[in-house]
C-alpha cells in the first residue's frame, strides 16, 4: 500500500503502517484512526484530497505489531523516494515510529508534538498518531490543539506571497493634466 494523494503536494501526512483495513482497499488510513484524522483535517480546513498520505511501512505487520527497525529500513528508499516526488513543504509525522525513521534522536513524541522542526527547506511537524488518541481518550484534545498549530503553520509557511505594489506610471494624456495644474 503506497500511499495515495495528489502529487506534488505542499502537505505529505506519514503514518505507521497499513492496517488490516488498508491492506485491504490499498489506501491509507480508512478505518477508525483513519476517520479521526479525516475529522482532525476538516477542523483545520483541509480533506484528505487536498494531502499525500502514505505509511512508514508499505505492508501490514503480520498481527499488527509494531513495525521493526529492518522493516522500517527495507521501507525506506521508497518513502525517501516519495518525498522527493510529492516535494511537500510540510510533513505531518503520525506517532512514534514515523517520527523515529524521519527525525532520528529528536526525542520522545509526548515531548515533541505539536512542534514545528525545519530541515532541508521541510517543514516537519510531530504528532500523536490518531489510533494513540482511540486507546487513550486524553490525547484527543492535544491532537485537536496540535491541529490548530498545524492551521497556524500552514498559513504561515503556505501563504502566498504579499505582492509588492509597482509604481504605475499614470496614462500621457492624464500626465498632461496634472503638468496644466
Ligand atoms: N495506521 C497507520 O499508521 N496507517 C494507516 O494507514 C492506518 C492506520
Amino acid at each position: 500500500m503506497p500511499g495515495v494523494g495528489p502529487c506534488p503536494a505542499d502537505i505529505m501526512i506519514v503514518g505507521e503502517a497499513p492496517g488490516f483495513n488498508e491492506d485491504r482497499q490499498g489506501e491509507p488510513f480508512v478505518g477508525a484512526a483513519g476517520k479521526l484524522l479525516d475529522t482532525l483535517l476538516s477542523r483545520i480546513g483541509l480533506s484528505r484530497s487536498d494531502v499525500y498520505i502514505t505509511n512508514v511501512l508499505k505492508c501490514r505487520p503480520p498481527m499488527n505489531r509494531d513495525p521493526m527497525p529492518n522493516e522500517a529500513e527495507s521501507c525506506s528508499p521508497y518513502l525517501k523516494r516519495q518525498q522527493e516526488l510529492v516535494q511537500p513543504k510540510v510533513v505531518l509525522i503520525l506517532g512514534r515510529h514515523a517520527l523515529e525513521r524521519l527525525m532520528p534522536g529528536q526525542g520522545s513524541i509526548s515531548r515533541v508534538h505539536g512542534t514545528l522542526v525545519q530541515r532541508g527547506g521541510v517543514a516537519y511537524v510531530p504528532l500523536y498518531h490518531p489510533a494513540a488518541a482511540l486507546h487513550n481518550g486524553a490525547l484527543v484534545a492535544d491532537l485537536e490543539h496540535d491541529f490548530d498549530r498545524v492551521k497556524a503553520y500552514l498559513e504561515a509557511l503556505l501563504a502566498p506571497p504579499t505582492p509588492t505594489p509597482v509604481p504605475v506610471a499614470p496614462p500621457k494624456q492624464e500626465a498632461e493634466q496634472l503638468r496644466l495644474l
